[in-house]
């Protein structure tokens, strides 16, 4: 969590989380890669999603370079569903990381984007026979299989094609991560991938390996979303080993390729405390190392598929304030220009996230108030309860550590627009996402 303490704040005023290149300028102006949040807001709009490119490539090469380090061979595969668009993928091939998709619309985009379709690892517990003949077409590196449902389909649709698809499978280890429900799969009872202790991920191995359309390189495993320790990789590295053994013994057969997933956890408020990539790449490293001594296992080339860790930090969302509404005794409302449509994750998962003025940083906090959106529903609230100085409509309100399932899950709820997205870098901005127009709206309308 790269902390930069900044000199105008004045002694004693609690300093804001920041992350990354972010600082406050002589006019307490928060300015991220070297840009006066200001100044963009004035530029593009609000909201406004600011993402610090620079961070984003430390956060990549934080994994990479730590495999390289240990000599380990690797691929670092980001996971497309954190954030994605063609400015995205684009900074991807810069930085030498595949990344893993979930739909036909994300090969799509990555293929768009200039990621080389080799590099692309094809994810999804439903994927369509569309969708697996898409991948096929175009040449997508691995595509990970989740159910039997899709062996059939896939050998069926490559059979036809004459051709053969270098494949991995996912299993769920039956490992509980420590975090929120629906963000947890590496458990048994999971919609994901092929059950161990039923004997389906063994039942599946044994049809993968019989048929001759597909090439299997390993096995794949992801235990959850947001996690802190490296105590539920070392338990999945374990229970993988294991098995992988066990098929070994039974059948001569040794992966090439261990997926460890993704799942690293951020920093979205000061109470949030995970581990740095360097850290988690080592932990998985030593106990991969540990296992197959252990059982004389031959050391796999690892690959893993961090979105969040990558990108969350990265990610600053500036709105406008507009009304506000105190209630006496009860509560203050401070409502700013977005909401539920480019952040949902408050609505859905609880996530908490910290914030501040960004136009006028070291005025002293005076009063808890709750952030909420502009979306006619209660449940839009951004920050439940924040000290804040005394605000007025036309300050600015940053939101840190939206860079992940932000944007990915804006929807256009009331018919909000969708916000612009800009890549700031070394005094540059550059427009990644352009904010969504009326005649977008109506786009695909038909009267
Ligand atoms: N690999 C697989 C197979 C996954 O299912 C996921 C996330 C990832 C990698 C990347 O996980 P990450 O490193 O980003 O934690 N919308 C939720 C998160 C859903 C994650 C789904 N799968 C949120 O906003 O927290």
């Amino acid at each position: 969590m790269l902390l930069f303490l900044i000199n105008q704040i004045e002694e004693g005023e609690e300093m804001p989380l920041l992350f990354g290149t972010a600082k406050f300028n002589e006019q307490k102006h928060l300015t991220i890669g070297g840009c006066d949040t200001v100044a963009l807001a004035e530029k593009y709009g609000t909201p406004l999603f600011v993402y610090d490119v620079e961070h984003i490539r430390q956060r990549a090469r934080g994994f990479k370079q730590t495999f390289n380090s240990l000599g380990v061979k690797n691929k670092v595969i980001y996971a497309s569903k954190a954030f994605c668009c063609l400015a995205m993928y684009k900074l991807l091939e810069e930085e030498e990381l595949g990344c893993d998709v979930v739909s036909a619309g994300e090969i799509y985009t990555a293929i768009k984007g200039g990621m080389s379709p080799e590099n692309i690892e094809f994810h999804g517990n439903n994927k369509t026979s569309e969708e697996l003949a898409f991948a096929v077409d175009q040449g997508v590196g691995t595509i990970i299989i989740d159910n039997f449902y899709e062996i059939d389909l896939l050998s069926a649709i490559l059979e036809e094609k004459g051709k053969k698809q270098e494949v991995m499978f996912r299993i769920t280890p039956g490992v509980d991560a420590e975090t929120h429900d629906y963000i947890l799969t590496g458990q048994v009872d999971s919609k994901f991938g092929f059950d161990v202790a039923s004997g389906q991920a063994t039942d599946a191995l044994e049809r993968i390996l019989a048929d001759e359309h597909l090439v299997l390189k390993g096995a794949h495993c992801h235990i959850g979303s947001q996690i802190f320790s490296a105590e539920g990789f070392l338990a999945a590295v374990e229970k993988m080993l294991l098995i992988l053994n066990e098929w070994k013994q039974s059948f001569g057969y040794s992966v090439d390729v261990l997926n460890m997933g993704g799942g690293f956890g951020v920093q979205y408020t000061k109470a949030d405390d995970p581990l740095e990539p360097e850290a988690f790449v080592k932990a998985i490293v030593n106990a991969v190392t540990g296992q197959c001594e252990l059982l004389d296992y031959s050391f796999p080339e690892i690959w893993i598929e961090p979105g969040r860790s990558i990108i969350a930090e990265a990610g600053t969302t500036i709105y406008t304030v507009g009304s506000q509404k105190s209630i006496p005794g009860v509560r203050h409302y401070v409502a700013v220009d977005g909401g539920m449509g480019d952040n949902i994750r408050p609505a859905l998962y609880d996530a908490q996230y910290d914030g501040f003025l960004a136009n006028r940083i070291s005025a002293e906090p005076s009063e808890e108030v709750r952030i909420v959106g502009k979306y006619c529903e209660s449940g839009d609230v951004l920050i439940k309860g924040i000290e804040l100085p005394p605000v007025q409509a036309g300050d600015l309100f940053a939101i840190t550590s939206t860079g992940a399932y932000g944007y990915s899950m804006a929807n256009n709820y009331n018919r909000n627009l969708k916000p612009a997205v800009v890549f700031v870098e070394n005094g540059e901005d550059r427009l990644a996402i352009r904010r969504e127009s009326f005649e977008d709206l109506i786009a695909l309308d038909c009267q």
